[in-house]
């Protein structure tokens, strides 16, 4: 099967240094705009249904991993928001109900009168089961884990070049105790007797999860229904994507203006490079500098999307005004506030000078869309706000722009890549939107902040020159409001106390603390004592998160 190689993974080496991201990111500015390079190719898409499976999203990733543009929408949704996507097919996921019960969640009657080619995963294929005329049974045993899965004697495409029997991961209740009319077996395990079929029409069923990393055939059991069966080809890329976005910005957009807040952040960093691609000089950045960054940062990011990637930026240089703040706070939550406050007031006060304008470019993520079409849970305890440099103006009244809204994470760096955002930028760990100062442990002054920047600066130089720095989450140091006795050559002293945390997680819900090497630590150790004035003793954190957090406030 053909794969393509400009593929939406990122495969790049460790960091490089800061002067080689700048040549990169020069060479691929002066670059003729991937926009007009790339043909217009009709996107193809295949639609995920979702029935509440925890895996759902996980289905779109990895169908988009084959290059084929996807989205999950609920099971309920209007049929026009699903006609819009004009899907060569459907993928039905996993869910907790069972189709025996009334009300349980059914595929809309458009689906199948589209005669589209459909997979249904587990309960997915118990609904279209249900829905075909064949019959579906409460479970006597529930079938979780592992189990191996042995292909009938009919062929089938959903199987083409997989061996006769392959391990697959199960996880569900009821059973397939009569296929609907026209479906034959494809597939059984020792406890499920029809754990495959299909039609000829491309419907098919399968109970096992494909898109687990415990099926190790799953991708490509996706790739043959995508490829073979919906007959999509896989040109959905980065390039493609760029150039459909630039085409669709550029209409949007019109003669208008559009503003975009800069953080430093990857996802603001794409969003303007690519807004940028789409309408040059009508797009203005604003780059709030908050005092609370570390060192070179702002001037990093000014250097790279002004002198590098050309664009049109507002350097604001608050430092006073959030100093000013944030003078004898020492409550987070309250340090939290006011920095975002602040931020919108610089924000909006820098924009109203702009004249008019028509547009907010925003960077928000897939994730981040279908979490808020899930309601979150009511019964969530909250535990830190977070403020986001970027959030939303209260008072302006600007239309949206959000080109990333359908891409996650890792397909926004390989977008950025593609862009000649600089590596350093795409692949910066998360910073949070109040800064060093959840990272000051009580009252933020002008010298601590000094202080931490010096010392923060050292455990990301030594994690960088270990070569961990991508493999970490975040790494970094926090100034803690202890002072501890120390002794100097023969003077004793009274310093503070640094903390450095280093934490391994794949999306901060939950982290664990890295096991950073001995000798890591005593570097980082001895460089903080020796070279940042008034601190003579260091620590590491150990713990995880539950039940501690990343930052410290
Ligand atoms: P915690 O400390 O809650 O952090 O475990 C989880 C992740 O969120 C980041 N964080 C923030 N990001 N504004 C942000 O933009 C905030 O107020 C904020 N607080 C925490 C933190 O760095 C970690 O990645």
């Amino acid at each position: 099967m053909e794969q393509k190689e400009d593929s939406f993974r990122v495969t790049t080496s460790d960091d490089l240094e800061v002067s080689t991201y700048l040549e990169i990111a020069k060479q691929k500015a002066g670059e003729q705009p991937i926009a007009e390079k790339v043909p217009e190719v009709e996107r193809e898409a295949v639609v995920v249904i979702d029935f509440g499976s925890q895996y759902s999203m996980l289905i779109t990733r990895r169908v988009r991993e084959c290059h084929v543009y996807s989205e999950v929408l609920p099971y309920d949704i209007p049929w026009q928001r699903i006609a819009s996507l004009k899907p060569r097919g459907f993928i039905f996921s996993g869910g907790p109900a069972s189709v025996c019960d009334p009300g349980a969640p059914l595929a809309p009657a458009h689906i199948y009168e589209s005669h589209l080619p459909i997979l249904g995963i587990c309960y997915g294929m118990q609904v279209l089961t249900h829905q075909l005329g064949g019959r579906v049974a409460l479970g006597t045993r529930h079938e979780y884990g592992h189990a191996i899965l042995h292909q009938s004697a009919v062929e089938s495409p959903i199987f083409a070049d997989l061996p006769p029997s392959m391990p697959v991961w199960m996880s569900h209740g009821d059973q397939i105790v009569e296929m609907p009319p026209g479906f034959t077996t494809l597939g059984y395990t020792e406890n499920s007797p029809i754990a495959a079929m299909g039609n000829e029409h491309g419907i098919i069923g399968i109970q096992f999860h494909p898109e687990v990393a415990h099926t190790p055939h799953g991708k490509d059991i996706l790739k043959n229904f995508l490829y073979h069966i919906c007959g999509c080809s896989g040109n959905w890329t980065p390039g493609s994507f760029i150039a459909e976005s630039v085409a669709r910005i550029r209409k949007q957009v019109g003669k208008g203006r559009v503003i975009c807040a800069l953080s430093g952040g990857v996802d603001s960093a794409v969003t303007a490079a690519l807004v940028h691609r789409a309408i040059g000089d009508q797009l203005t950045c604003i780059f709030v500098n908050n005092g609370l960054l570390r060192q070179e940062e702002a001037e990093r990011t000014i250097n790279t999307f002004q002198r590098n990637l050309k664009m049109n930026i507002i350097d604001i240089d608050a430092t006073d005004r959030f100093l000013q703040r944030l003078k004898g706070v020492t409550e987070p939550e309250m340090k939290r506030r006011l920095v975002g406050e602040e931020f919108i007031r610089v924000f909006e006060d820098e924009a109203a000078k702009l004249g008019r304008v028509d547009f907010l470019a925003q960077g928000t993520l897939y994730p981040d869309v279908i979490e808020s079409v899930t309601p979150e849970s009511s019964a969530s305890a909250k535990i830190k706000t977070h403020h986001n440099v970027g959030g939303l103006p209260t008072k302006m009244t600007l239309s949206l722009i959000e080109p990333l809204r359908y891409l996650f994470k890792d397909e926004v760096r390989e977008v950025g890549l593609t862009l000649g955002v600089p590596e350093e930028m795409i692949w910066r760990q998360p910073f949070p939107g109040p800064g060093l100062s959840i990272r000051i442990i009580g009252e933020v002054t002008r010298e601590k902040l000094e202080l931490l920047r010096a010392a923060d600066w050292i455990v990301m130089n030594e994690i960088k020159k270990a070569k961990l720095y991508r493999q970490l989450w975040q790494s970094f140091a926090v100034l803690t409001d202890t002072r501890s006795v120390g002794v100097m050559g023969d003077f004793r002293t009274y310093g503070y106390l640094i903390a450095i945390r280093a934490v391994t997680s794949e999306d901060a819900m939950t982290a664990d603390w890295a096991r950073l090497p001995y000798d890591l630590l005593a570097r980082i150790s001895n460089r903080i004592v020796n070279e940042v004035p008034e601190v003579n003793r260091v620590v590491y954190d150990v713990s995880s998160k539950p039940p501690s957090t990343i930052e410290w406030e």
